[in-house]
């Protein structure tokens, strides 16, 4: 048996008042279409085939490799839409699922069940309703006295009587395929908006006598449908809260999940603690009995376990295990701090590596840099990496110590244990266990390493 998904997305969305094609639009990380594919997925293996229409450049350009594109060069209606999808799937497989791009909270799981109720129809097609008191639009189902399904009627031509129906249309349908392509050229233009309705292939089935399943479903969230961006805050909240509960079902705390702003797809391991105010995106791991937040942005960003993260913003780096960070770090790309690192208030780390145990607690700026284990950055330490032109490297050697306010200017080596004196400039390398001081530094003795490698 072959299960193909054709996804409707040529559409403008003009309620969304957009540039971006509506189906572009993000929820929750990745633009409204990846969710729905996403869903379809657990339905089917076959590649998806996407009707594109308005912005189709973009849209393909999003999509890749993961589906196939028709294009719908005037957008004449939904089931017009549909019909683009007949070259490529005539004859090549059983059933159709059609459903819309802009139904980005539909689950895999209410596709199989649209699926199987259509196996175990005798007749052509199968469709998703859901029984809800704001009709928001949608087309109402308009049943018989012995409760089949007779018509799709959309709100503005339903009659007064019509629009008081609770079960609505929630547009998802499954189609046994050799039917579905001759009945969609049946479908008639609609007189009022010269457009041709998918919805109105109920009413060919039933005229044939051919059995219309409906699937009610009992979950309202599920069934938001974006049109306005009003829609698109109501969706992006209800799958944060999906987001957020499958966290905490999986060992994660959250404080006030209201405030917890977690895209899909991120990895929390258990134990962990996600403080109010915080946003975790993109690709990002975090590991277990961490505490993150309040206040806090981490983006595409590995963070190990036992780490303490307070009101910082971190993009593009790696944290090892007992990292202990902020309030105030800002971590940039190629930042790796080792474990038990301490970043304290008023820090920048860019292209660096920090190892094991180095400390910088107050105001240091450290880029295109490595640190050595135990080495102490001073307060107000800059490594000076840039040179109008070019980026330059700084090393700093194990269990050095960096006075308060030290300019290092690259490219620049200081040995192990080397140690600058407050206000130092230093523009020279400086061999291990040597202090220097002044502006700029010179060398004035030997000293004496207080930490040693264990
Ligand atoms: C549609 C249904 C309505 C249902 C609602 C639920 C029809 C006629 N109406 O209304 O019964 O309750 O969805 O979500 O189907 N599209 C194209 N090409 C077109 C027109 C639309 O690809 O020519 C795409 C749009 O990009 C969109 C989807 O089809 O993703 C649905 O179109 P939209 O205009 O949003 O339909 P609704 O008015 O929401
Ligand atoms: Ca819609």
């Amino acid at each position: 048996m072959k299960v193909t998904a054709v996804l409707l997305a040529a559409g403008q969305g003009t309620r969304m008042k957009s540039d971006l094609p509506k189906v572009l639009h993000p929820l929750c990380g990745k633009p409204m279409i990846w969710h729905v594919l996403e869903a379809l997925k657990s339905v089917t293996t076959e590649k998806p085939v996407v009707v594109v229409g308005y912005g189709a450049e973009q849209v393909k350009k999003d999509l890749g490799v993961s589906a196939d594109s028709v294009l719908q060069e005037s957008q004449l209606g939904t089931a017009h839409a549909t019909m683009q999808a007949e070259s490529l799937l005539r004859d090549k497989t059983d059933y159709v699922i059609v459903t819309y791009a802009d139904m980005p909270l539909l689950r895999g799981e209410t596709f199989r069940r649209l699926l199987e109720t259509q196996r175990q129809n005798p007749g052509p097609l199968s469709l998703l309703t859901v029984i809800a008191d704001d009709p928001r639009g949608f087309g109402r189902i308009v049943r018989n006295a012995d409760g089949t399904v007779e018509a799709i009627v959309e709100e503005y031509v339903a009659t007064p009587a019509q629009r008081e129906i609770k079960e609505l249309n929630v547009g998802a349908y499954c189609f046994q395929a050799d039917w579905l392509w001759d009945a969609l050229h049946r479908v008639e233009k609609n007189p009022q908006k010269g457009e041709y309705y998918l919805t109105d292939i109920v009413e060919i089935a039933v005229k044939d006598d051919l059995a219309v399943q409906a699937v009610v479903h009992a979950d309202f969230i599920e069934t938001i449908g974006i049109n306005t961006r009003i829609h698109l805050s109501e969706a992006e909240a209800a799958l944060r809260t999906r987001i957020n509960r499958e966290h905490m079902l999986n060992g994660v705390s959250m404080m006030d999940p209201l405030s917890t702003y977690i895209e899909v797809g991120v990895m929390i391991g258990k134990d962990t603690t996600i403080l109010p105010n915080t946003y975790i995106h993109g690709n990002t791991r975090i590991g277990e009995r961490n505490i993150i937040g309040p206040n806090t942005i981490i983006r595409n960003t590995t963070i190990g376990s036992d780490c303490k993260i307070l009101a910082s913003v971190l993009e593009g780096a790696v944290l090892e295990d007992d990292v202990d960070m902020g309030p105030f770090a800002r971590l940039r790309k190629g930042a790796h701090l080792k474990s038990h690192v301490h970043m304290g208030n008023f820090g920048e780390v860019k292209d660096s590596t920090l190892n094991e145990g180095v400390k910088m607690g107050h105001f240091s700026y450290i880029g295109n840099t490595t640190i050595g284990a135990r080495t102490n950055i001073g307060a107000g330490t800059i490594t000076c990496n840039f040179d109008g032109e070019k980026k330059h490297s700084t090393e700093i050697g194990e269990d050095a110590f960096i006075g308060s306010d030290t300019m290092l200017v690259a490219p620049l080596k200081l040995g192990d244990g080397a140690r600058t004196g407050a206000g130092a400039v230093v523009t020279k390398n400086v061999p291990e266990d040597t202090l220097v001081v002044g502006m700029p530094a010179r060398a004035i003795r030997k000293v004496e390493r207080k930490t040693k490698k264990k």
